[in-house]
């Protein structure tokens, strides 16, 4: 059983293509900016083990799914639950996701821009001789300043639309089979570096020994959180990519190696990070300046300091367009679609009103920072609401989507490639995504939100 397929659709071309540009959009500033100062937030190596957890229990499954949706309808997120589940409201599921990715693109494109402006700063060699308490106050000059954190911040709007705006084929799968693999040996080198440091031993312990004591209802609902943003699902972009990924391709395999691929990342990118931290006496707490205060310190201090930086904020600029463009063709796959505007109208549009958002966000760290509530700016507000609310809601209907309401024939048929793959843990996927998954999102949520303090939750 499947639905009828549209041959004229930009597609990948090849199964490395599929991988380079899912694992693109998994592997970003969630891994390399996100995990490590949040893991340092909540407890280092507990964190971890709930993380990666919840990888393997939740996020494949979820990741698995969002492939199945795609690629069945081979449609953008809303047009896949309409043809799916004609007259019902599951396609509202499309829009969360769409508004997710407006939430997400608006903050995430102010850190971008960050990156770009220590990508320069890096350069010029700007962190010479600079102390801890010199590159605090510059990065909070920075960061508060308003237009120059917004030129760079549109800078990498326009660089992520421009790729988006070649399609699929020539635009997305083109570019992150280059850039991928360069990632890959960056992040590889830095954590040779990293490890090798006197006194690094410490920083290792704090990634990877358990203190089981710092487990709390917040720690659990940010592990999620971190998990669902860190593979990119909950919000349809896998809907998206899986929309574009061929028939022969085994979802499963493709799910898996994805989500191997990002854990593998954001471990090493502890790995190059904390071990630094601990070896000059930083602390690991120090929230979401973590990468742009103490690594120019650490830089600075090291030998071979000014070509580690530089390849470390060639990293993570390159981490984060991969991203940013998977983000950006939800919304463009949703207005050229559903909307029938031509892909190059489509971006344009997509890509300004996003940039309205992520200017509101840029301008909240300063000249505008009554947009907020209590102590949370827009840009906090933007990140918490996305990660730790509205991807795991879009993650609890996709998989109940798909473990109750999918037509089953359909789902089987499109997981063993219409029977060519034997698919030997369909019915393990299956029971997961029935139970385990929604009942363990529904409870982490709830809990984390404060509706049942078994353990002490509610301190989002
Ligand atoms: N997964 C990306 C990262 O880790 C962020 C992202 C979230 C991308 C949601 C797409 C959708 O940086």
């Amino acid at each position: 059983m499947a639905l009828q397929t549209n041959n004229q659709r930009d597609s990948f071309t090849s199964k490395a293509g599929v991988i380079a540009a899912a694992a693109g959009s998994a592997i970003g500033l969630g891994n390399i900016w996100r995990f490590p100062y949040v893991a340092g937030e909540n407890g280092g190596g507990a964190f971890l083990l709930i993380y990666i957890g919840f990888i393997v229990l939740i996020g494949a499954p979820v990741m698995l799914s969002e492939f199945l949706i795609g690629r069945s309808t081979q449609s953008n997120p809303v047009g896949a639950f309409k043809r799916l589940a004609p007259r019902s409201y599951w396609h509202l599921t499309g829009f969360l996701g769409i508004s997710a990715a407006f939430f997400i693109l608006a903050f995430y494109t102010t850190v971008s821009g960050w990156t770009l402006e220590y990508l320069f700063l890096a350069f010029s060699d700007g962190f010479a001789g600079k102390d801890a308490a010199t590159l605090n106050t510059n990065f909070e000059l920075f960061r508060t300043s308003g237009l120059r954190p917004l030129l760079w911040q549109n800078i990498f709007m326009v660089f992520t639309a421009f790729i988006v705006f070649k399609g699929i084929k020539n635009g997305i799968e083109k570019y992150t089979k280059i850039l991928m693999p360069l990632l890959l040996l960056i992040i590889i080198i830095l954590s040779v570096r990293s490890v090798t440091l006197p006194g690094a031993s410490e920083g290792l312990l704090f990634l990877f020994k358990p203190d089981f004591s710092k487990i709390t209802g917040k720690v659990v609902l940010e592990a999620l959180g971190q998990s669902f943003f860190s593979l990119s699902i909950g919000m349809g972009t896998l809907i998206t990519y899986g929309s574009y990924i061929g028939k022969k391709e085994n979802l499963g395999h493709t799910a898996l190696s994805v989500s191997a691929a990002d854990t593998a990342i954001a471990i090493l990118a502890g790995v190059a990070i904390f071990p630094a931290v601990f070896a000059f006496g930083i602390a690991p707490e120090s929230g979401a300046g973590l990468v742009f205060i103490t690594l120019p310190l650490i830089f600075d201090q090291m030998a071979g300091g000014y070509f580690f930086a530089l390849i470390f904020f060639v990293l993570l600029s390159i981490a984060a367009l991969t991203s940013t463009i998977s983000v950006l063709e939800v919304v463009v796959a949703y207005l050229s679609e559903e909307l029938k505007l031509g892909r190059k109208k489509a971006t344009i549009l997509a890509a300004s009103s996003v940039a309205l958002l992520g200017v509101a966000c840029t301008m909240s760290q300063g000249p505008w920072s009554v947009l907020g509530i209590g102590d949370r700016d827009l840009f906090d507000l933007l990140e918490l609401v996305s990660a730790n609310v509205m991807l795991p809601v879009g993650g609890l209907l996709i998989v109940l989507f798909v473990g109750w309401f999918m037509p089953k024939p359909l789902l089987f048929a499109e997981l063993s490639n219409e029977g060519k793959l034997r698919a030997r843990f369909k019915y393990t996927y299956l029971f997961i995504i029935r139970f385990i998954a929604p009942v363990a999102i529904a409870f982490v949520f709830l809990h984390g939100l404060g509706f049942f303090s078994l353990f002490g939750g509610g301190d989002l």
